[in-house]
């Protein structure tokens, strides 16, 4: 039987229908009520909004779960690669052997961007955030091999997705070279994904650099855990530009752009600032919490916190393990962790954080991961942006193939003035 909820306005009570999810989720269909009632629905920040119907992510910020296509992350984090998981959140399946050894053929195939595109690199000045590279350089693609682009079926939305995850791995290679004056080094088709961007980003011409098996699979780790997270600022991005019939490129790097703030993919990178900074000035850790609940100056306690989970963010459980792993058998230990691990403790035994549900996030211990494999601070949210590819990729294919989709356009409440009329420049 079909739900509906009952909203009474102005006397006249209103059916309108219930949407459930394939995992129980309701939610209320608002989408005739201003044609019925001449009411719109108001919800800053979209907190409690759903912008779309998705097959792709699942996530139970209560309960701490997050899901691709169904499968547990904790499944995937144990036993994928960020390849298979990549197909899997853009295409809906787990890959067989044959479409596995397709679309790694076509990463190593696709992996060179045109010789005329590095020249773009030397316009930057060394200084260049590289998130500002990288977004403009997505752009760029689309003016060259605008074939490659040009999604019409199953085979051409393959290989556009296969082609802008390797180029974008070649293009955060190249503007990190170019940030210190190395020669970017060409990419090379025997080597895997993870491998194959820490070769572009190390080696350097009279040196090959040779991962250790646990820094491949850290990085393979990173890049799967932020694979995709749904209807994130950028996620939500990617699918707004898109509803505008925009294509691949433009939509993702929009979607680069909005992961660059401090508020989103930004954070990894405030997350070790704010360490650093409480390192740097002997800051006790208690006094440091003092500060983020008196709100001084603004200061939160970065990488803690998220609008949807309400519990642990599964992926900063995996991540602290995975930061373990490394250090160990690194022989290493980061000063940085030992100051995460206590601010951590702090807040999960304070009212402050406890009472509004604020559980470290993907970020808390991402940053200190990144800089145990070499990872520069500068590049933090470009590996970020890396891993998230494929969850934009499959949220653009989700709104390209719906042929009923209609352009993204919220609305709003005016409150700005009523009834002005211009005034002769004399008489303001
Ligand atoms: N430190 C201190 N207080 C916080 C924090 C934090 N990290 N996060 C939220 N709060 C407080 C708010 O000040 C607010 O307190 P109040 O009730 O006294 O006003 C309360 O908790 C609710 O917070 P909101 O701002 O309503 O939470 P919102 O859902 O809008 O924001 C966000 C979520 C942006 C992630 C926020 O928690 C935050 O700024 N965290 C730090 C930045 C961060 O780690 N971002 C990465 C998120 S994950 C990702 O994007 C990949």
């Amino acid at each position: 039987m079909s739900r509906s909820a009952a909203l009474e306005l102005d006397g006249v009570v209103h059916q309108l229908p219930v949407v459930e999810g394939s995992e129980g989720e309701l939610a209320i269909d608002i989408s005739k009520l201003r044609d019925t009632t001449g009411y719109i629905t108001l919800d800053d920040g979209y907190g409690n909004t759903g912008s779309c119907r998705s097959a792709i992510t699942y996530i139970d910020g209560d309960a701490g779960i997050l899901r691709y296509r169904g499968i547990p992350i904790e499944d995937l984090a144990g036993r994928s690669s960020f390849v298979e998981t990549a197909w899997l959140v853009i295409f809906g399946k787990l890959p067989t052997v044959e479409e596995r050894n397709r679309f790694a053929d076509l990463l190593g195939e696709n992996s060179m961007i045109d010789e005329n595109m590095r020249k773009h690199f030397d316009g930057f000045p060394a200084s260049a955030p590289p998130m500002a590279i990288l977004s403009a350089m997505i752009n760029t693609l689309s003016a060259h091999n605008p074939e490659l682009w040009n999604v019409t079926d199953d085979d051409s939305m393959e290989r556009a997705a296969a082609a802008l995850m390797s180029k974008v791995r070649t293009i955060a290679a190249a503007a990190y070279k170019s940030s210190i004056g190395e020669p970017k080094v060409y990419p090379r088709y025997d080597l895997k994904y993870a491998d194959h961007f820490l070769h572009m980003m190390f080696s350097v011409p009279y040196r090959d650099y040779q991962p250790t098996k646990e820094v491949t699979a850290a990085l393979n780790l990173f890049l799967m855990l932020h694979a995709d997270h749904e209807q994130n600022c950028s996620t939500s991005t990617v699918r707004m530009v898109a509803s505008s019939k925009a294509n691949l490129l433009a939509s993702c790097a929009a979607g680069v752009c909005a992961l660059w703030g401090p508020l989103h993919g930004g954070a990894n990178v405030a997350v070790i600032e704010m360490l650093q900074s409480i390192q740097d000035m002997k800051m006790p850790v208690a006094e440091y919490v003092r500060k983020v609940k008196a709100k001084e100056d603004g200061i939160k306690l970065m990488g803690f916190g998220h609008r949807v989970y309400k519990n642990f963010d599964p992926r900063s459980r995996i991540l602290k393990k995975a930061v373990d792993d490394v250090l160990a058998q690194q022989h290493a230990s980061d000063p940085l962790l030992d100051i995460a691990l206590e601010l951590e403790a702090a807040a999960l035994s304070d009212d402050y954080f406890v009472s509004r549900k604020l559980y470290p996030n993907v970020d808390f211990y991402s940053g200190i991961l990144l800089r145990s494999l070499g990872i520069p601070l500068n590049m933090f949210t470009v590996m970020f942006a890396i891993g998230r590819m494929p969850g934009w990729i499959a949220n653009w294919k989700e709104i390209h193939d719906d042929s009923k989709g209609r352009i993204y356009r919220p609305r709003q409440v005016y409150v700005g003035p009523t009834g002005q009329s211009w005034e002769p420049r004399s008489e303001r």
